[in-house]
């Protein structure tokens, strides 16, 4: 078995486990990783899921864990503020792109024609089309959808249910909130967030939150 550490915590770095978990239990990919536990900055030092807590980002331990060949990493982050925080620590961290695990749940559709980058997690019943993209950790939830030629940049994420239509453009970071729906050919700029249920009609520009049946803007980051 491969070893694997989860950089995250309760809440999202459970529900990474739970589709290793997935994963493990399924004929393909049956036991495939160890999990050894969780890396994060918690205070307190919990436990996820019975798995131990093995210290901060930034550590002794995880430099031990970096340095050991076998061993994987996969990075689980939720808030954009946490994940543009955590693109830039990344690098800090020295981990050979190799050694970050890509997660596909056994139920998510993977077009034999589609790219997929490195730290990438989909999870359940996600699907990806012909010539489409990941970049490198990107998260797809339960349920989302990339259609055909979209290119998804490094760090987005798509929450549950949000779906993506062809030729289109989500840039690094981009977060596309639970069930909103993206027209082909619209492009969705860095560190862009799209609200939960809104329908995306036009391009939305960088570091922006649109919401809303067409969205709409609701503030702009400097
Ligand atoms: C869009 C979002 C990021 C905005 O969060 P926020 O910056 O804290 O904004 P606020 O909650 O202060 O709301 C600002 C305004 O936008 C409205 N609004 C917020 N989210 C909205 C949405 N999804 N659709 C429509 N209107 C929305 C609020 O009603 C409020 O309107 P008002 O100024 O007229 O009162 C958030 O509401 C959202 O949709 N997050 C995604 C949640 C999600 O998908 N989670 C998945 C977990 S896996």
């Amino acid at each position: 078995m491969k070893k694997l550490v989860i950089v995250g915590g309760i809440g999202n770095g459970a529900v990474a486990l739970s589709t290793v978990v997935d994963i493990n239990n399924s004929e393909d990919g049956y036991n495939t990783w160890e999990v050894l536990g969780f890396l994060n900055d918690s205070e307190d030092k919990a436990q996820v899921e019975g798995f131990p807590w093995l210290g901060p980002i930034e550590s002794s331990s995880m430099q031990r864990l970096r340095a050991r060949k076998d061993v994987y990493f996969v990075w689980t982050l939720f808030s954009t503020r946490l994940r543009q925080d955590m693109a830039g620590r990344l690098l800090g961290l020295g981990i050979e792109r190799e050694k970050w695990a890509t997660l596909v749940h056994p139920t998510a559709v993977v077009s034999r024609f589609a790219e997929i980058g490195q730290g990438v997690i989909m999870h359940a019943q996600s699907s990806i089309g012909p010539a489409a993209s990941l970049g490198d950790h990107v998260q797809m939830f339960n349920q989302t959808y990339v259609g055909h030629n979209t290119r998804v940049g490094n760090y987005s994420f798509l929450a549950n249910g949000a779906h993506v239509s062809s030729f289109v453009t989500l840039e690094e970071g981009a977060y596309l909130g639970m069930s909103c729906a993206v027209r082909e050919f619209v492009k969705i700029g860095q560190w862009a967030t799209v609200g939960m249920g809104a329908v995306v009609l036009e391009d939305v520009e960088p570091h922006t939150t649109v919401v809303g049946i067409p969205a709409k803007e609701i503030n702009r980051r400097g």
